[in-house]
């Protein structure tokens, strides 16, 4: 069954203090996470916490024009995704987008809409609606 729970951020410094933390247990231990919210809304940034909690070092950066980021952590490694630039799947199985995905490793994805389709296992969704200064996170186990 599908679970979703709503969270109101008001200030970024709370995905410090053990916000990002909780919404990377909640559900369990899902290594497939798509951030689907509109341009600036946080995605970077919260996967940015999510990587600190997980215990990266690695030096971090949007992927926006690499499509994917790696970062190891202690229990292996993250794959981070921007698919903002991909046009269609042709281009995102290309990339190898199989292998990551049937990697065992975190898969953490910007823009994750061309990739949905052919996600075979559960998997954690994150939308985020902005207004002003206040981020709402509806986190969703699908
Ligand atoms: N929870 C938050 N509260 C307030 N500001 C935030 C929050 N999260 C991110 N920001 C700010 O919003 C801006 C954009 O953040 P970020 O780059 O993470 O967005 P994004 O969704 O990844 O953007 P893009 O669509 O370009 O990939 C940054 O200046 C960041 O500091
Ligand atoms: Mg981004």
């Amino acid at each position: 069954m599908n679970s979703t729970l709503n969270i109101t951020v008001t200030d970024q410094n709370e995905l410090k203090t053990g916000l990002a933390k909780y919404i990377l247990e909640l559900y369990g231990d899902y290594k497939i996470i798509l951030c689907d919210a509109p341009m600036g809304a946080g995605k970077t940034t919260l996967i940015k916490e999510f990587c600190t909690v997980l215990g990266s070092t690695d030096n971090f950066s949007s992927p926006t024009y690499s499509i994917v980021n790696e970062y190891t952590y202690p229990g292996g490694k993250i794959y981070h995704f921007d698919l903002y630039r991909l046009k269609n799947k042709e281009e995102l199985l290309d990339l190898g987008i199989e292998e990551y995905l049937d990697s065992g490793h975190y898969c953490i994805f910007e823009w994750p809409e061309l990739v949905i389709d052919m996600i075979k296992i559960r998997y954690k969704k994150i939308e985020i609606e902005v207004n002003g200064n206040i981020r709402y996170l509806r986190i969703i186990n699908k």
